[in-house]
């Protein structure tokens, strides 16, 4: 079917759905993207909008740890692409990070796991914690160690998720807002979505990119295995006496400085259904984490505290591709959402556009689950 015959429905609107809606808008599709909130809300915004697949590095996890490399390579081209579009700024930064240890048991794991890293050939330097304060003095001192990571970069991911909305909408795109979809319809030609006011809309192919809510969408018989984890975090304004210049990485918590005059202190992890409170001990634990790298945090004001759900699958890793006729998922990417928004937007809507399914995402597929009960989710 020619692309400007296609009619693609969007299931949620955070950097994910929107990010494929403006791929296939681009090219000519028509573009409906349903979201049962406001668009680019959620852990879209909430997240600290680091790229930073080196610093992430999970033992085991070197197929994911491609994807992410080759989604980070990808950012500078997005991200100049988006602002050629919207004339937005984006806020990508590229001045690297700095994992760092503040006793001797971080610094035993952050020796392992800079092994690690060195092992997988990755860019990375272990530094004393004086060598490290030497190139970020608003580290702490007395810091066991640092690894440097000079190519882990960062974006600003809520100027992302306004300046996408602006360019899916200027090329056609149609947004629902506080329209929840109850169900999808598979079917191979005309598949559809099911509102939560009981209308049915059918189009050309349905993505399913509603982060932690993924699962709850019936007509898939439990396909889709993704479950809620919970991260809080907070925003603090900065101050002239307050410089930090890099992504600093704790042993619990990490500090990013943002080019708006912010810097998230983040994150909580914790597995407890779609509880969205705030609570007294997450700020404890964010602030005494970042407190321990960069103790001049404490001194700012506080703009802003909040909570999301990062959506996870079984294994952890994004799940990617048709997962019923006429049904692709796009969703599941945990704790790397913002990383790994180019590969997925690119690659999803190649294979809408195709029928392709790329080397990049073949190894995420749904088809992996379809072994094991969605029970186990
Ligand atoms: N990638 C950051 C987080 O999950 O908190």
């Amino acid at each position: 079917m020619p692309h400007t015959e296609q009619r693609v429905l969007i299931i949620g609107a955070g950097i994910i759905g929107l990010s494929i809606g403006w791929e296939l808008a681009r090219a000519g599709c028509q573009v409906d993207l349903f979201d049962r909130d406001e668009a680019g809300q959620g852990a879209s915004s909430v997240a600290a909008g680091m790229l930073a697949p080196d610093a992430e590095i999970g033992f085991e996890e070197t197929t994911l740890h491609a994807l992410n490399t080759e989604s980070r390579r990808r950012w500078p081209d997005f991200a100049s692409k988006l602002e050629a579009d919207t004339g937005a700024d984006v806020g990508l930064r590229t001045e690297g990070t700095f994992i760092v240890a503040d006793d001797r048991d971080a610094a035993e794991a952050l020796r392992r796991r800079y092994r690690f890293q060195q092992n997988q050939g990755l860019e990375v330097e272990w530094q004393s914690g004086d060598e490290a304060r030497d190139e970020e003095p608003f580290l702490a001192p007395h810091l066991s160690g640092a690894v440097w990571s000079p190519t882990d970069h960062q974006v600003d991911n809520q100027a992302v998720v306004k300046a996408l909305q602006v360019a899916v909408e200027k090329h056609g795109g149609q947004l629902h807002e506080h329209t929840p979809i109850e169900a999808v319809v598979p079917n191979a030609d005309r598949p559809g979505v099911v509102t939560n006011d009981g209308a049915r809309v059918e189009g050309s192919t349905v993505i399913i990119a509603a982060g932690a809510w993924s699962q709850s969408i019936d007509g898939l018989n439990g396909a889709l295995p993704i479950r809620p984890v919970k991260g809080e975090a907070l925003r603090l304004k900065t101050k002239p006496t307050f410089d930090l210049q890099h992504v600093v990485r704790g042993p619990e918590a990490y500090v990013v400085p943002k080019n708006d005059g912010h810097v998230v202190v983040g994150a909580t992890a914790e597995e407890k259904g779609f509880n969205d409170e705030v609570t007294a001990r997450g700020l404890y634990k964010n602030l005494e984490g970042g407190w321990e790298v960069v103790p001049g945090l404490l001194d700012l004001p506080v703009t802003c505290t909040c909570a999301s759900f990062r959506p996870a699958s079984r294994d952890n890793a994004p799940v990617l591709g048709p997962v019923a006729p006429g049904i692709v998922a796009a969703t599941g990417h945990y704790r790397h959402g913002i990383l790994l928004t180019p590969v997925t937007a690119e690659e999803i809507a190649r294979y809408v556009m195709t029928g392709t399914v790329s080397d990049w995402i073949e190894p995420f597929q749904p088809a992996r689950f379809d072994a094991v009960s969605a029970d186990l989710s």
